[in-house]
């Protein structure tokens, strides 16, 4: 990681995708894998944000929404996916290799951003499987840091070896030359798992609500005047976790209406 690239240069004008190259492919189980590809010049998002990528098919390119995993300063695009073995983009793209093309649409949008949090001191990103892909963005991101005292991230999957990848972003972040210093006190990871035994286990619904997460921040969650949060998972999820937030006052925000917390699906297909 460095922090050379400079987030405010012009947005390129051009919508239409455009051939990227693959950089690197790490896959971490027969599930998950994650990717990184060339940033075009002008290509301009905010931590957070999702773009449409893909692959050429025979007659038009086959692109889907992914969550770009990387910080909006990063040189290059950093994608985390899940492998559907029917899956049609995921199964032709689980198998790239360096030096591949990959698709990129030039239009970036989302709610999992700053923008559409109302101030708050604590921020809680909830996230399972390829849920922590946004996540991977917004913590690498020095913005967060400077608008949030604490941030609590959260990852629950299946079993641990699906948690290697956001754990090597965790360890990663609080090791980097720059941002290390900065997220020192600020940054903690709360990994769980569901179906195999480790130092964690249990649904991130259940370790709200059986008071452990509150033990780990050694706080009350959660309440409206400080604490933010923003869920990325799947349908149902998002839904029990939201539900926990209502019931604690908080309201759901957009971008047109910034609030307490925000929500997005994690790509499934
Ligand atoms: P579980 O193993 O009990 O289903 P998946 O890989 O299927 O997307 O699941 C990722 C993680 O999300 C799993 O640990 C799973 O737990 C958990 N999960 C699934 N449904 C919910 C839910 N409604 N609320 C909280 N966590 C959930």
């Amino acid at each position: 990681m460095n922090l050379n690239f400079d987030p405010k240069a012009k947005k390129a004008s051009a919508t239409g995708p455009t051939s990227e190259k693959v950089l690197s492919v790490h896959h971490w189980t027969d599930r998950l894998f994650s990717f990184r590809i060339t940033r075009p010049s002008g290509f301009r998002f905010r931590s957070g944000e999702f773009v449409m990528i893909g692959l050429q098919g025979e007659k038009k390119p086959l692109m889907r929404a992914y969550s770009i995993a990387s910080p909006n300063w990063d040189e290059e695009l950093e994608f985390f996916s899940i492998k559907v073995p029917d899956g049609p983009l995921t199964s032709r793209l689980q198998k790239i290799q360096p030096g591949d093309e990959v698709m990129l649409n030039r239009k970036s949008v989302g709610t999992l951003v700053h923008d559409a949090l109302t101030p708050g001191r604590n921020l809680y990103l909830f996230s399972t499987g390829t849920g922590f892909a946004p996540f991977a963005s917004i913590i690498r991101d020095p913005e967060t840091y400077e608008k949030f005292e604490r941030v609590v991230v959260t990852h629950t999957c299946r079993d641990v070896a699906e948690l290697g990848y956001s754990k090597q972003i965790v360890d990663e972040t609080l090791n980097h030359e720059f941002l290390g210093e900065l997220v020192e006190g600020k940054l903690f990871y709360y990994d769980s798992v569901t179906r195999e035994d480790y130092h964690r286990t249990g649904r991130i619904t259940t370790l709200i609500e059986n008071g452990d997460l509150a033990e780990f921040v050694g706080d009350k969650t959660f309440d409206p005047e400080v604490d933010r949060g923003m869920i990325c998972g799947s349908t149902e999820m998002i839904n029990d976790t939201k539900e926990i937030l209502e019931k604690a006052g908080l309201t759901e925000g957009s971008n047109a209406k910034p609030a307490e917390f925000v929500i997005e699906k994690a790509f499934v297909g």
